[in-house]
């Protein structure tokens, strides 16, 4: 629609607000409960989303919204928006498809099905190149799976089967086709050429130096090349050639049995580094698939915890694992482009004194080829980050034959060097972390920010002290860090670094919120998934605050610059058990894309703590859309 059309249509002799308020309660949309409405609602009012071209964002200015007890299970968004389900976990992707029956459900129909607990979300407009608002594929990935709300009579030491190749069909990434309606709602496209199911089973290249290594190869994959599957996808990144990096995180968790291999194998102690379970592990796959058994299968582990590379525009694209970025528990790998070309991939390995990470191409981006770009992820340099009690920081090259990184110390090549990326780091005194989660240039200020969600071991027995940058004990809530490079560019060695949040209750004298005043600010915890919006503000979506303050987790916005910086503002509340993922804007910032995550966990199927979204049955983990009623600008 026309920026005309939208200004004949909002003309109404009356603004929106009077609009608003005159035929609903405030009472009614705080509640949230209107998203089921909504849609009929803006019909009635004749007001549609308008497809204005991206413009400076407004100002902040909305309402926060009142946390929520951790039983609470309604969404929360602030007065003048509503929020809608998109797509849920179960719904089919191609005509094929069932419909989700989860009392005659397949493996092969969770194979062509939304997959469960979704977390990164990422918005590519369609076609490809082009700046649209209203059309777009949605990248999802797909964490984990809740067999104990999956499932009805789950039994925890014996799952079947069935149960388990339907967990593996529902891990992994979809890619579905999204449309904002006439009437400005969302919805996907059943049956799309672009939709798509990557699960843990399809079959991923391996890439880069490690290709092909001993430690690589398998009974199935003599090469060490092709690799069954890609697990436990946490957060991501797009990148600016249009592909979409997805991260496997806690991928240890689904190999069992490493008490039974030699001690004088030398995988094991490498293995023991990434936390593989000694015994069975708690989803028992190994049961049925030998392939997750490292007394059977010791080096399948190793084709799991790279960063995954896919182009969602082409739907025949085989996934490719780009291993010179380093095995770990990737959280996410976002991207900066500097100044002389070069890519620069950030990323975080997700346990509590664990690692921040950067990753520099040998080669420059190519603007005017998007095909040109699709190898330089495999030739760089991988970086491990020491942040200085001083503010100063350094980018510590990952290199086989500098430093420690040699024969001595059991590294031949740099492939050993990747593989084992995390005793790599341990050797150059990287800076233990509290947990880093989501890591992302903000593209106004050239900043990074680095979501570090909680770390309770901190200052305990046996455990690392405090440090400048990690300066709680016993941290169950997270902070923020800062980062700026040297000259503001990516490609820097060294960097200044500053808190920007210490976060829990502002009443807790520990936080600190960039020196914003206290009583003004939303309690938040444990940051975890993080975006900007065009204006630069800092958006924070956060998973764990019911341990932390005991409140749901939400959706959070804090300026990063001018008098307004570290005004932390709660801008959605999420449901009972749930952890808020994605979050992703349109390029226009009118509509937030959310994932919320593992609803009603500390339940069961037969004693739900969460009905979320539906209201009957399940609690289905969703990607949901936050909107404005007169399509405003989110957060303005
Ligand atoms: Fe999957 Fe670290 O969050
Ligand atoms: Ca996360
Ligand atoms: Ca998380």
């Amino acid at each position: 629609m026309s920026q005309q059309h939208e200004n004949k249509t909002l003309s109404l002799g009356e603004t929106i607000e009077e609009i608003m308020n005159r035929r609903m309660s405030r009472r009614d949309l705080l509640k949230g409960a209107v998203g089921v409405t909504s849609a009929a609602m803006l019909g009635a009012l004749g007001l549609r989303a308008t497809n204005a071209a991206a413009a400076p964002t407004p100002a902040l200015r909305f309402a926060s919204v009142t946390p929520t007890a951790p039983t609470f299970d309604d969404v929360v968004v602030p007065e003048g928006y509503y929020a809608r389900t998109l797509i849920r976990w179960g719904e089919p992707l191609t005509t094929s498809a069932p419909t989700h029956n989860v009392w005659e459900q397949t493996p092969q129909a969770q194979a062509e099905q939304f997959g469960y607990n979704c977390d990164f979300v990422g918005f590519l407009p369609l076609p490809f190149g082009s700046n649209v608002s209203d059309h777009g594929l949605l990248f999802v990935s797909h964490e984990y799976t809740n067999p104990e709300l999956m499932f009805p009579n789950y039994d925890f030491n014996a799952p079947t089967r069935n149960q388990v190749d339907i967990e593996l069909a529902a891990h992994g990434v979809s890619v579905v086709e999204v449309r904002r309606a006439y009437d400005g709602t969302w919805n996907y496209v059943r049956n799309s050429q672009y939709n798509r199911r990557i699960t843990g089973e399809t079959p991923i290249r391996i890439s880069g130096p490690v290709a092909g290594h001993e430690w690589l190869k398998t009974s199935e994959d003599p090469t060490g090349t092709l690799v069954r599957g890609t697990l436990n996808n946490c957060a991501g990144g797009k990148t600016p050639w249009g592909t979409v990096l997805t991260a496997e995180e806690n991928f240890h968790q689904y190999f069992g049995n490493l008490s039974k291999l030699s001690s004088s194998d030398p995988r094991v102690a490498v293995h023991k580094r990434y936390g593989v379970p000694a015994e069975t592990t708690e989803l028992h796959w190994e049961a049925f698939h030998a392939r997750f058994d490292v007394s059977q299968e010791p080096n399948e582990v190793f084709r799991f915890g790279w960063m995954v590379e896919i182009d969602p525009y082409d739907p025949t694209f085989t996934p490719v694992k780009r291993t010179a970025l380093g095995r770990f528990r990737h959280e996410a790998a976002t991207i900066g482009i500097a100044k002389n070309g070069q890519v620069v991939a950030y990323s975080g390995d997700d346990q509590q004194f664990e690692y921040v990470y950067k990753f520099i191409t040998k080669g420059t981006y190519n603007a005017k080829d998007r095909k040109a770009n699709f190898g330089i992820l495999d030739e760089g340099t991988l970086y491990v980050a020491k942040f200085n009690d001083d503010g100063s920081g350094v980018w510590m090259p990952l290199v086989y034959g500098q430093g420690p990184l040699t024969a001595a110390n059991g590294f031949t090549s740099q492939a050993d060097v990747l593989i084992n990326t995390r005793k790599a780091a341990d050797l150059l005194g990287a800076t233990k972390m509290d947990r880093p989660e989501d890591i992302e240039p903000n593209p106004v200020n050239k900043k990074i920010y680095i979501a570090l969600t909680n770390n309770s071991a901190r200052g305990t027995e046996g455990k690392p002290g405090v440090d400048a940058a990690n300066p709680r004990a016993k941290n169950r809530t997270g902070q923020v860090i800062e980062l700026t490079e040297a000259g503001d560019d990516y490609a820097s060695l060294t960097f200044k670094w500053e808190l920007l949040l210490l976060c829990g209750l502002p009443s807790d004298e520990s936080t600190y919120f960039a020196g914003y005043d206290k009583s003004k600010v939303s309690p938040i915890a444990c940051p975890d998934n993080v975006m900007f919006d065009n204006a630069g503000n800092l958006w924070i979506a956060t998973d764990g605050a019911a341990n932390g303050i005991k409140y749901n987790d939400g959706l959070f916005v804090v300026p990063v610059s001018g008098k307004e910086r570290g005004h932390v503002q709660q801008f959605f509340s999420s449901v009972a058990g749930s952890e808020v993922c994605g979050p992703e804007l349109t390029p226009d910032n009118r509509t937030v894309f959310l994932a919320i995550q593992h609803p009603g966990e500390g339940g069961t199927f037969e004693s739900p703590v969460s009905t979320w979204p539906d209201r009957v049955g399940l609690p289905r983990p969703s990607v949901l859309t936050i909107q404005a009623f007169d399509s405003r600008v989110i957060g303005s």
